[in-house]
């Protein structure tokens, strides 16, 4: 028995191993923890049971029936995050640089099978050179085989991928699938063709990191939700953001416990300028509503014109999507449209409700924006919003214009509750603008054009430059002083606790992607 014993331990050894001590090394080197590290962090203290730590390739071409490493590249299994359970893989880039052979993707696929059936999250480390070049067919099966699990798992059980190294090639379009996309700064990248490609084909020159590192996904391309800085601070990230979801799109996200107490916050009465076209942060809108310090914002540098993420409302878990006064206006371009349509999908996926604040001029004009899309674009938002059946909530802060109002999850598309501040302004455009097209002849035959024109504007803006005429339709609910914006939302998401809404029958609806 012991003999056999000690046979057990070795082989737990050699897995525990890797690659082996050199290249371990050459990891660290480079700043980057191991697989087996990274799930350390990751995981509650011991709480990390492994499956399939004795798997070994088939592979028999170019000698590779000589090299084997026990696991074959990735760490696979189920543990807790504070209490809860996930199933997370973890690639090994010191095994054929974490590269993908066809046993490496059945492991990863056996737990994606068991996150599904069990209903919890699951989570994937990448860090992998691609395809198993030495296998050929079969690793690129393998991938597929991730894919369509991917797919059959979205918006059933939450799926996070962190990248802590290479993710390249067609290897991109499984963490592409999942909910959320965390990159870390100078030692991750992902593209789907590498600079020597790119240098071919289109004789740029362009960098690994300046092509598809983590600072370019969260700004230019918004593939990746956060750019952390190092390892560690994606595996918090990953935690955190981990926090506000539930286990599966049966059950609602844990609820910290509240007291409620003195709920208004006087400070949100001073917080609008003077000058409706004068900018300000609704970041500080949104940290004053929500409980101390929960706002976590995802999609940060990018489309920066609308702010996403989740908050905690008296330690309920909330989807916030809010119009950016401070960058380009707040307006609705094709970025922001499909920046908010996906995280409106998200929350609804998974039980979680939404706010929205709205100080929106309209939709941007212009070339690059309609030939790029915007009918399509702006389109998904609508669509996200209409299908949600979440307990949604609009607090129209200042702007609500033209067909941004509709967008901006108004009345007519479903939102169960909407708020509006005193410095309300619901109307088809802004009163300039107005003012010139239908009191256009008065003001070009008046003797004072300018002066006609300022006083027609002060007429239009006496009209519409509030919230009383969308409340006098109901299209308001009720028109709030701001300070009491926190409380009156805690008690309307509570009441709204128990919402179900029933939808026509349908195979899947056809989102204008
Ligand atoms: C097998 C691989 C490998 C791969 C790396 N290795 N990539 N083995 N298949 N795809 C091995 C190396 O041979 C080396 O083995 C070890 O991993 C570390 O690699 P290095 O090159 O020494 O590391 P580094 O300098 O850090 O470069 C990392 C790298 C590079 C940029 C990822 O290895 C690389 O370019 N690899 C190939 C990437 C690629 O073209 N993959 C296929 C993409 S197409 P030793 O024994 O020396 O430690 C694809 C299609 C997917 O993936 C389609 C899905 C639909």
């Amino acid at each position: 028995m012991k003999n056999k014993i000690d046979v057990l331990q070795d082989k737990i050894k050699k897995a525990n191993e890797g690659g082996g001590a050199a290249r371990i090394q050459s990891q660290h080197k480079k700043g980057k923890l191991t697989a087996r590290e990274r799930i350390h962090f990751l995981l509650d203290e011991n709480s990390f049971e492994e499956i399939g730590m004795m798997v070994t390739h088939r592979s028999v071409d170019f000698g590779m029936e000589r090299e084997k490493y026990l696991g074959d590249g990735v760490v696979t299994g189920y543990g807790n995050i504070n209490g809860r359970l996930v199933y997370v893989f973890s690639q090994d880039f010191t095994v054929f640089g974490g590269s993908l052979s066809e046993t490496h993707a059945e492991k990863i696929c056996k737990i994606m099978d068991m996150a599904m059936k069990n209903g919890a999250p699951l989570i994937g480390l990448n860090d992998s050179g691609g395809a198993r070049i030495q296998e050929g067919v079969v690793s690129l099966g393998g991938y597929a085989d991730i894919f369509y699990r991917n797919v059959q798992a979205s918006g059933v059980i939450p799926q996070l991928s962190a990248i802590m190294g290479p993710c390249a090639g067609g290897a991109v379009y499984s963490p592409a699938i999942t909910d959320f996309i965390l990159m870390v700064e100078n030692t991750s990248y992902m593209f789907v063709t590498g600079p020597n490609v790119v240098k071919t084909v289109t004789h740029e020159e362009v960098s690994s990191e300046e092509l598809g590192g983590a600072s370019t996904h969260a700004t230019k391309s918004g593939v990746t939700h956060f750019a952390c800085s190092n390892e560690l601070d994606a595996i918090n990230h990953v935690k955190r953001l981990l926090s506000y979801m539930p286990q599966n799109c049966e059950e609602i996200p844990l609820q910290l416990p509240y007291n409620l107490s003195d709920e208004s916050r006087l400070s949100l009465n001073g917080i609008m300028p003077e000058n409706s076209n004068q900018p300000y942060d609704v970041r500080s809108v949104i940290s004053e509503v929500a409980d101390t310090d929960s706002f976590l914002e995802v999609h940060k540098d990018y489309a920066e014109n609308i702010v996403v993420g989740f908050i905690r409302l008296a330690g309920r878990s909330i989807g916030i999507v809010a119009n950016q006064p401070a960058y380009l206006a707040g307006v609705l371009d094709n970025h922001a449209s499909t920046k908010a349509a996906r995280f409106v999908r998200f929350c609804d996926c998974f039980n979680i409700p939404l706010l929205v604040f709205e100080d929106v001029p309209g939709f941007l004009p212009g070339t690059d924006q309609e030939w790029n899309g915007i009918i399509t674009n702006g389109a998904k938002l609508l669509y996200a919003f209409s299908e949600a059946t979440v307990p949604r909530i609009t607090v129209i802060t200042r702007k609500a214009y033209g067909g941004a109002y509709d967008v901006m999850n108004s009345k007519h598309i479903g939102a169960d509750l909407n708020y509006a501040w005193p410095t309300a302004e619901i109307a088809v455009m802004g009163a300039k603008g107005a003012a010139e097209i239908i009191f256009k002849k008065e003001i070009t035959s008046a003797e004072h054009p300018e002066e006609k024109w300022l006083e027609k504007e002060k007429l239009y803006s006496d009209i519409f430059a509030n919230p009383y005429r969308a409340a006098e339709r109901g299209f308001v609910d009720e028109v709030i002083e701001p300070a009491q914006t926190r409380s009156k939302l805690i008690k309307a998401f509570k009441m709204l606790e128990n919402k179900v809404v029933n939808r026509p029958r349908k195979k899947h609806g056809n989102i204008p992607l």
